[in-house]
């Protein structure tokens, strides 16, 4: 057992936990491989947000049969959310697969390559997972869902360093696997983050994406004092040599002016925020459990605009969600319009078992409307980036 090869799918979460993944087997003595096709471990790291993006891993699992036959002394693991959700039912879907980890399991990771590879070539087929989360905020599965945070080697200090201030999610938007496959939401010890980022600047790191599903709702309670993002920010930017901060992704409702007020006084903080909004309609708003309105979403817009010289923004959308009208479309299409993104990324929505809306609301927008709002939406957001760039380039 000598290479490794990492395919990463989905958001940032999974990228950063992959760099984490390599790092780990760096240190147990693997080396990484240059191509797919040579590598004695291969593992696959998913993303279950749609069936889209399932079925993707799937046939790529698929097409690793015939590498599986040519080379059966190699080890093939499925980590990520799809992991996380599906556990053995990828063995059903891909039989060649050896292992199924869990996002809030990479503790066990390099032990579990290690077991396997003693084993072969008949390795026992393993599946370590967190406890199943069901559809509230309890937290008696919180130990389940390891925060693993081992040491990195940063490949390329030329790029902004990922740093995950935040695990899991608690909103419970209905129609969403995160909070089921990513566990309760928790926040890192400001000093944790403190050390992981100074760490990251004594090798040369100078800019920093700090990453979190709901980033701004950042809280982490010490006896009576209590850190918000805003208080990071500033403690953050005392670290001499960190140039560029950056976070990703807000929720809409938690964008306070303290926030926006660090965001415009620190010179190192990036005057962009990506706030996913997902819809303008009230009414697909309050079935989706976003918790605010579209005139907030205004009123926050203005506060933006008002508070940060020279802010852009980026967001979000679903279209198509359960009982979607085309009179609820328009209201998104006023919002969009309103708020003047810079740029929107707009998906159709995919049900997905396990959740509220799967569960309470039939899927009923056809797929050809769907696909219509997709496009409409998108020429009207692709206008607007227009605008603002020749905007920008007239400054
Ligand atoms: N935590 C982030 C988003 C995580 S998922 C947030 O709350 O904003 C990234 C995006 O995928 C979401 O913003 C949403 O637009 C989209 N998404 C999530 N679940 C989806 C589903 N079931 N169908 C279609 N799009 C979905
Ligand atoms: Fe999913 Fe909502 Fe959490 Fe974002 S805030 S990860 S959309 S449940
Ligand atoms: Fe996908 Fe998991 Fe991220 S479901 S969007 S990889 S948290």
């Amino acid at each position: 057992m000598r290479t490794f090869y990492i395919e990463t799918l989905g958001c940032q979460m999974n990228v950063l936990d992959s760099e984490l993944a390599g790092s780990a087997l760096l240190r147990a003595g693997l080396q990484q491989a240059d191509t797919l096709a040579d590598a004695d471990v291969i593992l696959y790291n998913t993303c279950s947000v749609r069936e889209h993006a399932e079925d993707k891993v799937y046939s790529a699992l698929g097409r690793l049969k015939n590498w599986k036959q040519t080379k059966p002394h190699s080890i093939l693991g499925v980590i990520g959310c799809m992991a996380q959700k599906d556990q053995k039912l990828v063995f059903q879907r891909a039989p060649h697969v050896d292992f199924v980890l869990g996002p809030g399991r990479l503790d066990v990771l390099v032990d579990t390559i290690q077991q396997l590879h003693s084993e072969r070539p008949r390795p026992t087929k393993t599946v370590c997972v967190s406890l199943h989360r069901p559809t509230n905020k309890h937290v008696d599965v919180l130990e389940s869902f390891r925060q693993y945070n081992p040491e990195r080697t940063i490949h390329d200090v030329t790029e902004p360093s990922l740093v995950r201030i935040m695990f899991g999610c608690d909103k419970f938007c209905s129609y969403c696997v995160v909070p089921f496959v990513r566990g309760p939401e928790q926040s890192r010890p400001p000093q944790d983050i403190l050390n992981e980022v100074q760490h990251l600047a004594d090798q040369g790191v100078t800019q920093i994406t700090l990453i979190g599903q709901t980033v701004n709702s950042y809280r982490h309670q010490e006896g009576r004092k209590q850190t918000r993002l805003a208080d990071l920010l500033y403690r953050l930017s005392d670290i001499a040599s960190i140039e560029w901060i950056d976070f990703v992704t807000n929720y809409p409702l938690h964008i306070d002016d303290d926030l926006l007020q660090a965001v415009r006084d620190l010179p190192q903080v990036s005057k962009h925020l990506h706030i996913p909004i997902q819809s303008g309609s009230d009414a697909v708003l309050k079935r989706m459990n976003r918790n605010y309105t579209a005139t907030q979403c205004r009123e926050m817009t203005d506060r933006i605009y008002g508070t940060i010289p020279g802010a852009t923004m980026t967001s979000d959308f679903i279209v198509g969600f359960c009982g979607e009208t085309d009179e609820d479309f328009e209201r998104t299409v006023d919002l969009v319009e309103y708020c003047r993104f810079r740029n929107s990324f707009i998906f159709k929505y995919s049900p997905r078992p396990g959740t509220r809306a799967a569960e309470l609301y039939a899927d009923d927008v056809p797929e050809e409307v769907k696909k219509y709002r997709n496009n409409h939406l998108l020429e009207i957001q692709i206008e607007i980036s227009r605008q603002l760039a020749t905007e920008s380039e007239s400054e």
